[in-house]
């Protein structure tokens, strides 16, 4: 027992690999800022997403169809006409580039 309680208090003061704070994955951000219209899975199969018709990502069509820079462009500025909003005032360019892979992997599964 107390050789356990040494080894937790061990790994708890060792820095491991777990995430650096104020870094944030693409997946958080998803989930925060896109899931609501988007859904966790890209399939747009929430309230909003119907609303509005968000593409569903998982689909190989959205995917052929659309290029990262198309990708990037309405996330950073949004697409008024659909009301997707722009995040550039609240993502920074490199989680913004980071989310691209993050959409085009719900085309992988
Ligand atoms: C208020 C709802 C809403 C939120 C929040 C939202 N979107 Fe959208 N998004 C839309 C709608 C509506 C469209 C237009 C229909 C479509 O192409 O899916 C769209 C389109 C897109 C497209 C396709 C662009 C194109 O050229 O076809 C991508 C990629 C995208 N959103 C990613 C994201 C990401 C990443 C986030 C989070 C940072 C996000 N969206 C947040 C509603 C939303």
């Amino acid at each position: 027992m107390i050789a356990l309680a040494f080894v937790l208090l061990a790994q708890a003061t060792m820095p491991g690999p777990a995430p650096v704070t104020g870094v944030r994955t693409p997946e958080e951000i998803f989930e925060q800022r896109c899931a609501k219209c988007h859904g966790s899975d890209g399939k747009a199969q929430t309230k909003k997403g119907r609303e509005l018709k968000a593409k569903d990502f998982t689909k190989p069509k959205f995917q052929q169809h659309t290029t990262d820079k198309e990708i990037v462009d309405a996330i950073t500025n949004g697409l008024r006409k659909k009301k997707m909003p722009a995040f550039k005032n609240k993502l920074s360019p490199e989680e913004i580039q980071a989310l691209v892979p993050f959409v085009r992997a719900f085309g992988k599964k």
